[in-house]
């Protein structure tokens, strides 16, 4: 089978690593991938707007499954555009989308079908907004409804921070995504991500994982798309992980279709563990970026027939075994990431690290007759396995050493939370 992967992160870099062992694999493009990308797919640039373009380039070249990484083409609907195109796809229709897209709609399906959650009110009115300020405690969470990569929340400690963060909504920072508003209760605990795969019928959970968001060391600086992550998290219990399905996914895929929009792909849940149970923080309808490079290092299965079983509908006939170990993602980002940062730096003391228990995704980079470059804010994903998950961070810190990227900077502390549970139980 020919597959085309859409994206270029380490996201993507570790589901083609973990699809090109597939023996149901013939051919394998991504499309635009990158630097790490291109030792185990065909590298292609499609413009992923122009989905008549992605459909050509899969029938000129017998592709009949396509894997779509990252939300911005899952919203603009490239999964039903290649549907319709008689192409097999690996994420949910740009309806079912919303649950990422529309942080709203989310909110009002939970409040609707009883899913538990941040209490929350959505606006389309600066001056709604600030009265609703004025009369809920702090802190208190301002959010644009839509996309917008991961900045669109703030944790609003004085009303004047609020007042801020509506108005940068409202006046245009993150456009289109911003002109509805969503307020919510700040929910206090400990959080984690839970994935599950989807056919709309068949719910197959796979493992948890708990990212690192803040820039630097102690949880401190700038919210990121994520500085690492280990799976599992020790705070997603068996109980927690049932209570989760039963209380939050079963209910929301159950509701997705009664309104008519089933969901097919890969749901991810962002939680807040609180004192009462699990609360849904967010959806995402994509893996997360890094916990999917954690979980990909821990499937012992082959990924591939359970994500076409999730296009087909067939999840019931899937098993997937995992490792045991802890699987752990240290980030490699560029000096000034999530901020301005330069591109176009050398990256050497790459060759020769990987083995089982350690694999280095890349995200933003690329390579020329100079060699690796960085090509973005998060570049380099260094992954280790381990039995605890000090071991696994050990040997992810281990790799670092031996790379050398002046301008790069990473967390010392991926996994903190974890290693001080597994101390205090020792
Ligand atoms: P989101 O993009 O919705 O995942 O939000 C980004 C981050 O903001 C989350 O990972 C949480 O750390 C934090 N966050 C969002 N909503 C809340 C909330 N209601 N209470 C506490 N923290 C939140
Ligand atoms: N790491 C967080 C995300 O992928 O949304």
């Amino acid at each position: 089978m020919n597959v085309l992967i859409i994206g270029s992160g380490g996201r993507e870099h570790s589901l083609a690593w973990a699809i090109a062992k597939s023996p149901v694999i013939s051919h394998l493009y991504c499309s635009p991938g990158n630097g790490g990308i291109e030792k185990v797919a065909d590298c292609i640039d499609l413009n992923f707007q122009d989905h008549k373009e992605i459909i050509r380039f899969c029938q000129s070249t017998n592709i009949t499954f396509v894997i779509i990484g990252p939300e911005d083409p899952l919203v603009n609907g490239l999964a039903d555009d290649l549907r319709q195109a008689g192409i097999k796809v690996f994420g949910p229709s740009k309806a079912a989308s919303a649950l990422e897209g529309s942080k709203g709609f989310t909110k009002d399906l939970c409040r609707k079908y009883d899913i538990p959650t941040a209490n929350y009110a959505r606006f389309d009115n600066p001056g709604h907004a600030r009265s609703y300020v004025e009369r809920h405690p702090l802190p208190i969470v301002i959010k644009a409804d839509g996309l917008a990569a991961g900045k669109g929340v703030t944790i609003a400690m004085s009303r004047d921070e609020a007042n801020e963060a509506i108005d940068d909504c409202f006046g245009g920072r993150f456009g289109q995504a911003g002109a509805e508003v969503v307020i919510e209760e700040c929910l206090v605990g400990e959080e984690a991500s839970f994935f599950v795969l989807t056919d709309g019928e068949t719910i197959l959970p796979l493992a948890t994982a708990q990212d690192h968001k803040r820039a630097f060391d102690g949880d401190k600086g700038p919210n990121t798309g994520g500085m690492g992550a280990y799976s599992p998290a020790p705070v997603m219990t068996g109980a927690m992980c049932r209570r989760t399905l039963d209380e939050i996914v079963k209910p929301t895929i159950e509701a997705m279709n009664e309104l008519g929009i089933p969901f097919q792909g890969v749901l991810y849940a962002g939680l807040m563990i609180t004192e009462e149970g699990p609360k849904l923080i967010e959806y995402n309808v994509r893996f997360g970026d890094p916990e999917c490079q954690v979980l990909m290092l821990r499937l012992k299965s082959d990924i591939l027939p359970a994500l076409i079983a999730t296009n087909d509908k067939t999840l019931d006939h899937i098993e997937l075994e995992w490792r045991q170990q802890t699987a752990l993602t240290v980030v490699m980002a560029a000096r000034g990431y999530p901020g301005a940062y330069e591109k176009g730096s050398l990256i050497t003391g790459l060759e020769g690290l990987e083995r089982p228990e350690v694999q280095v995704f890349h995200a933003g980079t690329l390579r020329d007759d100079e060699g690796i470059k960085a090509n973005g804010g998060r570049v380099l994903n260094i992954t280790a396995l381990g039995d605890t998950v000090r071991e696994a961070r050990d040997l992810a810190y281990d790799t670092i050493e031996q790379i050398n990227w002046p301008e790069g900077f990473n967390r010392n502390d991926i996994g903190w939370r974890a290693i001080k549970g597994e101390e205090n139980a020792a």
